[in-house]
């Protein structure tokens, strides 16, 4: 994570209850410092790289390579990259018309003012929506149909959840408010999860009840979210 220590809290490992109490309910969300978001251009190589390590469906060599440039994911992320540099360099409406282009032509939706590190794969992609104040860690996978957004009840500041490195969420999914999922944790299909998610764990539902806990942090999950005999 070095290179977005000063910008995006991300952990990888156990949680820290403080940080996280200060993530969801202190600071405002701030928005990216123009070195990271010129930095994330980078990234869009592990972006690409991303589909090619994790998706089964893509073989190898140019034939590989040529079939991911079709992937509507890659270019959601693109454009959410270009409309994240010109929005952190104060250009105005400009960002917001290419994330309304990008969703036009994708069936992404992706805010230029969310936060994003390298290797984010969005698979199939289409009615994916990622909201102002998420922060996705690296090497995340996302399916269809994910909603990464508010509760609808807070006004400004951080108000949609926090994914740490290699977390994965499953088609449909919805991942509402400013809580955080920690590294590795994976959130099954069609979940709704509405409180934290220790790192390593696997979360399924409505609303969402860990049914795995990664074993470093089994004691830090919260009883009311453990089902019964986990
Ligand atoms: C959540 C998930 C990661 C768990 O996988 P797993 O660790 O292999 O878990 P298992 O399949 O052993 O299931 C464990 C338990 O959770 C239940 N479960 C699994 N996924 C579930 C889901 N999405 N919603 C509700 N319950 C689920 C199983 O029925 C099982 O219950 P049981 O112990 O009472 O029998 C996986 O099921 C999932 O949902 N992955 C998302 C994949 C996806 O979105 N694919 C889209 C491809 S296009």
């Amino acid at each position: 994570m070095s290179d977005m220590t000063n910008c995006c809290p991300m952990r990888n490992g156990l949680l820290d209850e403080d940080r996280i109490r200060e993530d969801v309910h202190g600071e405002a969300h701030r928005p990216s410092p123009l070195p990271w978001a010129i930095a994330q251009l980078g990234y869009i190589g592990g972006d690409f790289r991303a589909m090619l390590d994790r998706d089964p469906a893509l073989g190898n060599g140019a034939t590989a390579f040529l079939e991911a440039l079709s992937y509507a994911g890659f270019w959601a992320i693109l454009a959410y990259r270009v409309a994240h540099l010109l929005r952190a360099v104060g250009f105005p409406i400009l960002p917001r018309f290419i994330q309304a282009l990008a969703r036009f032509l994708t069936g992404v939706d992706i805010h230029p003012g969310a936060r994003i590190e390298r290797g984010l794969f969005i698979d199939h992609g289409m009615g994916t929506v990622i909201g102002e104040t998420v922060e996705i860690g690296r090497d995340v996978t996302i399916f269809h149909q994910v909603t990464l957004g508010g509760r609808g009840n807070l006004a400004g500041g951080k108000r949609h959840p926090t994914l740490e490195d290699g977390v994965i969420v499953g088609a449909g999914a919805k991942v509402l408010g400013p809580i955080r999922i920690g590294a590795e944790a994976r959130i099954g299909a069609n979940a709704v999860v509405l409180e934290d998610v220790p790192a390593g764990a696997t979360a399924v539902g409505i609303p969402a009840r860990i049914i795995r806990a990664g074993l470093r942090d089994r004691y830090l999950v919260p009883r009311s979210l453990l089902a019964p005999g986990r």
